[in-house]
């Protein structure tokens, strides 16, 4: 069987902005609009327009901005809501409107305070007004994680009787573990009258660390489309990063799906979207944290020195990072002393090694990491030039 895609949602610009103290103003946001494009996202979501002027004028020019992926508005399901995002939207070539309402006992009975039957009317009610302004309509059922299966697939089949194209079936609270999110979307495919007209999408947070494998397992089960963010960026723990789902998905053939982003520019984007919203990526983050691709230990850095994929699953340039790093520390052997100094232009002989390592002994122990500046320090207290 032929791979299946998985289409990209970007809500960096809707979700992830919900971070508190990350505000963007609308030229930043069309900057990041136009990276997405570049990065080949399928789906973008611009904002959410009734939410503020600012917001609405963003979705506006973001919409002029791009033009292949669909721009996408949220709103709840709310009539004035629709009406502001689809007038947001007018200028998009491809206009999406993301509706939705709360379908969880919680939701219904404590922020409704309403009956399921009523959500299932509301719902009802917000697509096809939605439809009577554009074609491309998303339904997200809130908090679906924690939704009875049987009753959300009723919401999903009267939903797609009146023309939903895109199934949001988000874990809005992080909550679900990858068998029972994946079997949830296997559920839904199983057992909805008309679901193979629609897109089931996922839409995971990370409050228990597992928003990437929720979405993978959904994706593994028939959702055609995930939604992320660069960086993992979101309101609490995050949303799904974007740079981790897609290279699950590069890295490992046997689920047979693809997506059309451009890995190499995993890397620009995400600092791109950590600078603009002076918002700083753990080192230790996969894909793009500064130590993804560092290797700080002696027998790490040994292996990693004889043939990279000791210890690297990723050819660093795919995701847009120059080369591995050495760092040297008081952990590095003589292999990474001898590997950096020869970057340097030093080209160690067996003695002049074990003179040079001694020294850097030193250097290690006093500092953290040995700089390239220090190695230059140690070559010179050791009468060693360096050759080109
Ligand atoms: O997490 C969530 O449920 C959402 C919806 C508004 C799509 O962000
Ligand atoms: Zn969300």
């Amino acid at each position: 069987m032929a791979p299946r895609k998985i289409e990209i949602f970007d809500t960096t610009l809707r979700d992830g902005e919900q971070v508190p103290g990350c505000k963007l103003n609308t030229p930043e946001k069309i900057e990041i609009a136009r990276q997405l494009e570049k990065l080949g996202v399928d789906i973008i979501e611009a904002g959410f327009p009734i939410s503020s002027p600012g917001d609405f004028n963003s979705v506006v020019e973001i919409a002029k901005a791009v033009k292949d992926p669909v721009v996408c508005g949220l709103s709840r399901a709310v009539k004035r809501d629709i009406e502001v995002a689809a007038d947001a939207l007018k200028h998009a070539k491809r206009p999406r409107i993301h509706t939705g309402i709360g379908t969880s006992e919680t939701h219904i009975r404590y922020k409704f305070r309403t009956t399921p039957e009523k959500i299932i009317e509301w719902a009802v009610d917000a697509v096809k007004y939605a439809k009577s302004f554009v074609e491309d309509v998303e339904f997200y059922a809130e908090d679906a994680g924690r939704t009875d299966n049987e009753y959300l697939a009723r919401v999903c089949e009267a939903l797609v009787k009146v023309g939903v194209t895109v199934l949001n079936i988000p874990d809005t609270t992080g909550y679900c573990l990858p068998e029972e999110y994946g079997a949830k979307i296997r559920y839904l495919k199983e057992n909805v009258k008309g679901i193979d007209k629609v897109t089931l999408s996922t839409h995971c947070h990370n409050d228990l660390g597992l928003a990437t494998a929720n979405s993978i397992a959904g994706a593994a089960n028939g959702a055609g489309q995930i939604e992320c963010t660069l960086n993992g960026i979101g309101e609490r723990a995050g949303n799904t990063s974007l740079e981790e789902v897609v290279m699950v998905i590069k890295q490992h053939p046997g689920l047979n799906l693809y997506t059309d982003i451009q890995t190499r520019l995993l890397y620009p984007s995400s600092r791109l979207v950590s600078d603009r919203m002076g918002m700083i990526v753990q080192p230790n983050k996969a894909i793009v944290g500064s130590n993804a691709f560092a290797h700080s230990s002696g027998i790490h850095q040994d292996g990693v020195i004889k043939f990279r994929e000791t210890y690297e699953i990723i050819d660093p340039e795919e995701v847009g990072v120059d080369q591995s790093s050495i760092v040297l520390t008081a952990r590095s052997g003589r292999a990474a002393i001898a590997y950096r100094s020869q970057k340097l232009g030093y080209h160690l002989t067996k003695d002049e090694l074990d003179n040079v390592y001694q020294l850097f002994l030193d250097y290690a122990d006093r500092k953290k990491e040995v700089m390239d500046e220090d190695l230059h320090e140690i070559m010179k207290i050791s009468n060693i030039t360096a050759r080109v």
